[in-house]
């Protein structure tokens, strides 16, 4: 058995700040005990250290958080982050599906693949939920270099029946690889399988069918995929689905709306919509960076509270234009008092944290640094650049944790654990 304990500042936030007014845990001066990756004792030094006298205690100096968890990022675009000039469906037709044509060579699936977590651990990111591309073996590439980091990584082969040339499957070669793959990664390391069909517009009703009877058959799974991103996305799906009472409802007719779904963006919602999710559970990955990058609006987080909606944050790369949830969480605050929203920076740590996890499904494993959980955690250092320094010098904890999401990036990310083991980053 291996034995480590760490001290250090603990802060984590495993319960969302909104309706827990216990939602914030913090040890100014406290000690994490795991013992063979799992955390099995957390609260101040003073108290933990006299009950463990022989475990040797490794000091952390920095703000000790849970690892961060993106509820939605795209692995085949990470050498397409910040491609110029386009709103979404233009942007996909002239940057994004030549890039994504390239996964049908493995080699390059699997070099993207190790660069891409390398990048995601960088930044201090332990899970998160990944688009690969229609490539069975894309999610292969994927799923055996997370195992090889021991990372908590969700994906699933994309369906996208009607895309274009060369990156189309059908309705039954996306059964069947969907079904291989399940059987085949199930119960894996720390993996889990979602099914992903890209978005209304790139599946036919056949294969949103399928998605559907893919779910019902395997309730372990996830559902994955976008919805109500961008202004003209949105007219195309209204026209392409004349009968469905919104976007969400287009989805829910086949089968895909329930407590296992994360859908990406969620900015351009009816009210019924924010009715229809809070009443099955399903869940949004905010993705702020992206919203902006591609033109595609602001997230009304009042209105997602008002409905009590389940949400998480996300980077989108490379729609999003950073892998740092720091940053990402900067940016959601900014894109919250667009719509006339506060957002709090221990909610914006909860949402980059438990609070995606709780849309994964893996909030009993990994998000709140408690005991019983996966040790993943980062160490923030908020001196990381000069005006950091200046910046959080004497200030309070709200303070520091606001000043490094506003100012913060993977600069400030000075050691990244994945059950209790440093990661080669630093
Ligand atoms: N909608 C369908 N595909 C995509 C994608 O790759 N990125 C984003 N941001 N939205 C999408
Ligand atoms: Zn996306």
């Amino acid at each position: 058995m291996t034995v480590r304990a760490f001290r250090g500042e603990i802060l984590s936030v495993p319960h969302d700040p909104l309706t827990n007014s216990e939602a914030i845990r913090h040890d100014p001066d406290g000690l994490l005990l795991v013992e063979d990756g799992i955390i099995v004792a957390r609260g101040a030094y003073a108290d933990l250290a006299p009950l463990y006298p022989n475990v040797p205690v490794e000091t952390l100096p920095g703000l000790i958080v849970p690892g961060f968890i993106d509820a939605h990022i795209h692995y085949p675009q990470m050498d397409r982050i910040a491609s110029h000039g386009e709103q979404l469906l233009d942007w996909l037709d002239r940057h994004i599906f030549p890039a994504e044509k390239a996964f049908a060579d493995r080699a390059h699936a699997d070099q993207i693949a190790g660069l891409f977590l390398d990048e995601l651990l960088r930044n201090g990111t332990t899970s998160a939920l990944v688009f690969p591309t229609v490539h069975a073996h894309s999610v292969d590439a994927l799923f055996e270099a997370a195992l090889a980091r021991n990372m908590r990584i969700t994906s699933g082969k994309v369906l996208m029946d009607l895309g274009p040339e060369g990156l189309a499957d059908t309705p039954d070669s996306g059964r069947t690889e969907s079904e291989a793959l399940i059987r085949h990664w199930r119960g894996k390391g720390r993996l889990g399988y979602a099914v992903t069909p890209r978005f209304a517009l790139t599946s036919s009703d056949e294969q949103l069918h399928v998605a559907g009877q893919l779910l019902a058959d395997h309730p372990d799974v996830l559902m994955h995929t976008h919805l109500a991103e961008n202004e003209r996305e949105c007219a195309e799906v209204a026209a392409r689905f004349p009968d469905a009472a919104d976007y969400l409802d287009a989805y829910d007719r086949f089968g895909l709306v329930g407590d296992r779904s994360v859908f990406a963006h969620g900015i351009h919602l009816s009210h019924r919509a924010c009715a229809r999710m809070q009443e099955s559970g399903a869940g949004i990955a905010v993705c702020p960076t992206s919203n902006l990058f591609l033109g595609s609006g602001f997230f009304d987080f009042t209105r997602a509270a008002q409905h009590g909606l389940k949400i998480g944050l996300g980077t989108d790369v490379g729609a999003g234009t950073s892998f740092s949830m720091l940053h990402t969480a900067g940016v959601a605050y900014q894109a919250g008092l667009m719509r006339g929203h506060r957002l709090d920076p221990f909610r914006a740590l909860y949402l980059a944290t438990a609070g995606s996890a709780a849309l994964l499904h893996i909030e009993d494993k990994v998000g709140g640094l408690l005991p019983g959980q996966e040790a993943d955690f980062i160490v923030l250092d908020p001196a990381a650049t000069p005006l950091l320094a200046r910046r959080t010098a004497g200030a309070d904890l709200a303070e520091r944790l606001f000043a490094l999401q506003i100012l913060g990036d993977d600069r400030a990310i000075a050691g990244t654990y994945v059950m209790g083991a440093r990661t080669g980053r630093t």
